[in-house]
């Protein structure tokens, strides 16, 4: 779904002025008075990218996999406020019971990257083709996508992926099928085939837009078929990023989120998805001096929470991603008291038929991880 598509469906709802207005410790005291009063009824995920505002309230941290696999395993919250954006809620709803209510602060939290798949672009890919592999290929899609593309992996064999388990699910699709569509980041999906032995000469990028596939080979040779999609924000970080800051100091560990470009990660000591950067580093020596390559609210908290070692982000003049920073507080406090109003704001419901087979897709990764 896309972002104006999720802004029309606000229930008409905008917040209302005031709320920008009221004081942080107003906001901090109603919040922590709504979560008293609800208790286990209410449970706040927070994605490691949420603002430290926002984080400060969350009942569980973590990357998009521990996140779907909390919300899978919370079954006495009557009302989950995700913190994060729309797919990770939209797989929230379909991981947990019709009775739950899954709430996003705001409607606006889409993800650029989510939005570079629709279904009907899809569909006509795989029609594309399967006029040109017949039946060797198996989808799989990262989490970052719309529940409709999860139900079309599902309903073709396929699985989703997070960055944390991309390497073990790719294994297993390959025992099952010949090729791969990923949909719909083109970088994680090169990266984690490479690491897996994969020569980049056998994969091939499908442009959506010009409903090409892009391989100067013998097409019967490609492996992995990538769809051309990407993160506006990790594609910040440059091979001339890596290259300045080793240069400055050859004793810089560089590690990134597989996000980024083959190129970056593969000048980068490790790469790896948020838990991984955040376990990394915990485990780190002190003094020890890192660059991180991933979206900068993470980065400084880290920074924050390791005043023994040196850190600092790979690209100097990097920015949070825009749409993880549209939960903000005075919006987690908004949709609290809508909820404790009894009138809840921000519901995110997908249908019984995409949820059928997008959990098909999701259950097949749960149970590889
Ligand atoms: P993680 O699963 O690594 O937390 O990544 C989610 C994401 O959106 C990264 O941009
Ligand atoms: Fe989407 Fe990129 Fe933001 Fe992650 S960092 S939520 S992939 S836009």
């Amino acid at each position: 779904m896309s972002i104006l598509s999720l802004i029309n469906q606000t229930n008409g709802g905008m917040i209302p002025h005031y709320y920008k207005e009221m004081a942080e410790g107003e906001m901090v005291t109603r919040i922590l008075r709504i979560k008293q009063k609800f208790g286990e009824k209410l449970f706040i995920p927070g994605h490691h990218y949420q603002k430290d505002e926002v984080i400060q309230f969350a009942d569980a941290t973590g990357d998009s996999l521990q996140l779907a696999q909390v919300a899978q395993a919370n079954k006495r919250a009557e009302f989950i406020v995700f913190c994060g954006v729309h797919f990770m809620a939209e797989t929230a709803d379909m991981l947990t019971n019709k009775e739950q209510v899954v709430v996003l602060p705001d409607m606006r939290a889409g993800c650029s990257m989510a939005d570079m798949a629709n279904m009907q672009q899809t569909n006509r890919a795989w029609k594309k083709l399967t006029e040109i592999y017949g039946d060797t290929m198996m989808p799989l899609t990262y989490v970052n996508s719309t529940a409709e593309i999860k139900a079309f992996t599902g309903r073709n064999g396929g699985a989703t992926v997070t960055s944390s388990n991309a390497s073990r699910i790719l294994t297993w699709a390959l025992t099952k099928k010949e090729r791969i569509l990923f949909l719909p980041d083109q970088h994680l999906g090169r990266n984690t085939a490479y690491d897996l032995g994969i020569p980049l000469s056998q994969m091939a990028v499908w442009d959506p837009i010009a409903e090409e596939l892009i391989y100067e080979g013998d097409i019967q040779d490609v492996k992995m078929i990538l769809w051309k999609g990407h993160c506006s924000v990790h594609e910040k970080f440059t091979v001339d990023n890596v290259r300045n800051i080793k240069d400055r100091d050859p004793e810089i560990n560089v590690i990134v989120h597989p996000e980024c470009s083959h190129e970056v990660v593969m000048l980068s000591d490790y790469n790896g998805s948020t838990k991984k950067i955040v376990d990394t580093i915990n485990k780190a020596e002190p003094n020890s001096k890192w660059a991180i390559g991933t979206e900068m609210n993470l980065v400084k908290r880290i920074i924050k929470d390791h005043p023994d070692k040196q850190i600092e982000s790979l690209n100097p003049d990097m920015c949070p991603c825009l749409t993880m920073n549209r939960i903000d507080l005075p919006h987690l406090l908004w949709s609290l008291e809508e909820i404790d109003k009894g009138k809840p704001t921000g519901i995110i419901r997908v249908n019984k038929e995409i949820t059928l087979d997008a959990v098909t897709a999701l259950n097949r990764m749960l149970n590889i991880s």
